[in-house]
């Protein structure tokens, strides 16, 4: 479990795991060690735009935070309105905007952005039909900046499962480069990550 997680984050983020393990699909939030993993790709030199998938209560979101230089964007799309309204509440330092994932183009232009030099998600995608993860794949590879990156995570005991596979070979199909990283053992559960760079599915 992540040290940092203060109590109100942890209160928040058990409601609602509690009430829609379907939509959260984790048990605890991420600890400093997958965050840390995830975010390493987070630039920290310029003003770079970052693009976060799934904060839920940002234990994720503090870590990119503590890399961003002053004048970046750090743009959050959450699904659960009670955590997009916790996270506005508790994060007012980053542009939490309640939505689907796979509307990622239209909530960025709502924002005015276009482009996004790394995207980190911790998107429950086992939980995602298969038609979800190739929509939310293409959204990230048409705003991704062709020198960005993006990563993310499947959760070591679903690596074997069908719809952690799926997305293996969807995130083989949209980028040119695809890193299989970790395990990250120090997380509940322990997790895989990915890095995936060179969108080639501009569709
Ligand atoms: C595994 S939790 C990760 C939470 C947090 N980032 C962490 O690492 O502790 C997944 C998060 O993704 C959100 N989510 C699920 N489907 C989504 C979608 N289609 N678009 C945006 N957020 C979504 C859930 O509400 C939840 O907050």
């Amino acid at each position: 479990m992540n040290e940092t997680v203060v109590a109100p984050d942890l209160r928040a983020f058990m409601s609602v795991a509690l009430r829609k393990q379907g939509v959260v699909g984790a048990v605890a939030p991420s600890s400093p060690a997958l965050a840390r993993a995830l975010t390493a790709v987070v630039p920290t030199r310029g003003t770079p735009v970052v693009v976060e998938l799934g904060p839920g209560t940002g234990s994720i979101s503090e870590v990119i935070r503590e890399r961003l230089p002053p004048g970046s964007r750090h743009l959050a799309v959450e699904i659960e309105p009670v955590l997009a309204a916790h996270l506005r509440r508790t994060k007012p330092w980053m542009e939490t905007i309640q939505g689907d994932a796979a509307d990622l183009g239209a909530l960025l232009a709502g924002a005015g952005v276009e482009r996004a030099d790394a995207v980190v998600s911790t998107l429950p995608w086992s939980l995602f039909p298969g038609g979800q993860q190739e929509r939310i794949l293409g959204e990230i590879g048409r705003i991704l900046d062709p020198a960005g990156a993006f990563t993310t995570v499947t959760y070591l005991h679903a690596v074997p499962l069908a719809g952690a596979r799926a997305l293996r070979r969807r995130l083989r199909a949209t980028f040119d480069e695809v890193l299989t990283t970790g395990p990250v053992w120090r997380n509940l559960p322990p997790g895989m990550t990915y890095v995936c760079r060179r969108p080639v599915a501009r569709v």
